[in-house]
């Protein structure tokens, strides 16, 4: 099956904002190194994000708090070497933005100049939104992301879907406004009531994509390791499983590691 895009423009943030206007559902994924980016791009994304999930399907964390600027810049440096077509972000790790609007810009700077990001992810609404004005001020682009932050899991004390409640899910919208008036290009919407991120993908105009937040959203992401099948153990509702590469990889290394035994590998024409 090919679903390869005959555009092979760069996808701009511009080009994201039309895809809405004209009710084209925008596709993203995550990648972590030149490799897997490279596949994601050639396969025709369009958008590709160097998420802080690496903190645990990169480095093996249990949250996404431990991964720090210096790594993720590493990962997304690495990435974006391998993109030609997808619009390429980079999510701003837990402690390079939350303490002031100086220290958010600078950890901003460094990760765009750093790595050739097309722009930078950030989570929370009204408490970063001083931040968000100043670095979209210094001409970069921003992608919120609202509902279950994962950065935020030890206030919350669990990964349960948000906003189920009447208050939380007024917050939610206020602040998905106030981004979009920030003038973020696009918002992510983890974990919440799809009926929720349906009303808030009508009420804005920039892109609304969506981790469990329903189809009435304009685009989806998930994690490239669990829609794979390479992650174990982790199987929310909201995951679908596109292939599951963890069995073909672990039979493919034991047939590997019996050609070794038994001296198969390596035959005739595979010597010099
Ligand atoms: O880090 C990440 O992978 C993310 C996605 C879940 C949106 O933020």
């Amino acid at each position: 099956m090919s679903v390869h895009s005959e555009d092979n423009r760069k996808v701009t943030t511009r080009r994201l904002f039309e895809m809405k206007q004209r009710g084209e559902k925008i596709s993203m994924l995550t990648a972590y190194d030149f490799t897997m980016a490279n596949i994601v791009d050639e396969a025709g994304i369009d958008v590709i994000l160097v998420g802080d999930s690496a903190s645990n399907v990169i480095c093996g964390n249990t949250t996404t708090l431990p991964i720090t600027l210096d790594q993720m810049i590493f990962l997304a440096k690495s990435s974006i070497r391998g993109i030609k077509r997808a619009l390429a972000v980079v999510d701003m790790p837990f402690g390079s933005y939350q303490g002031n609007s100086h220290e958010a810009i600078a950890s901003a700077i460094r990760i765009m100049k750093e790595t050739h990001a097309d722009g930078i992810k950030m989570e929370g609404g009204e408490e970063i939104i001083d931040s968000v004005k100043r670095i979209i001020g210094a001409g970069i682009p921003i992608m919120g992301h609202l509902g279950l932050m994962p950065q935020s899991i030890n206030k919350y004390g669990s990964y349960t879907v948000r906003a189920q409640e009447e208050e939380e899910a007024e917050k939610l919208i206020r602040d998905a406004h106030l981004l979009e008036d920030a003038g973020c290009f696009a918002l992510v919407l983890e974990k919440i009531p799809a009926k929720l991120g349906t009303q808030i993908a009508t009420e804005l105009s920039i892109p609304v994509i969506g981790i469990g937040a329903g189809g009435g959203v304009d685009g989806q992401v998930l994690v490239i390791h669990d829609m794979l099948g390479l992650t174990q153990g982790f199987s929310p509702r909201f995951l679908r499983r596109y292939a599951n590469l963890r069995e073909q990889m672990n039979q493919a290394i034991q047939h590997y590691i019996a050609d070794v035994k038994s001296s198969d590998f390596p035959n005739e024409k595979e010597q010099y």
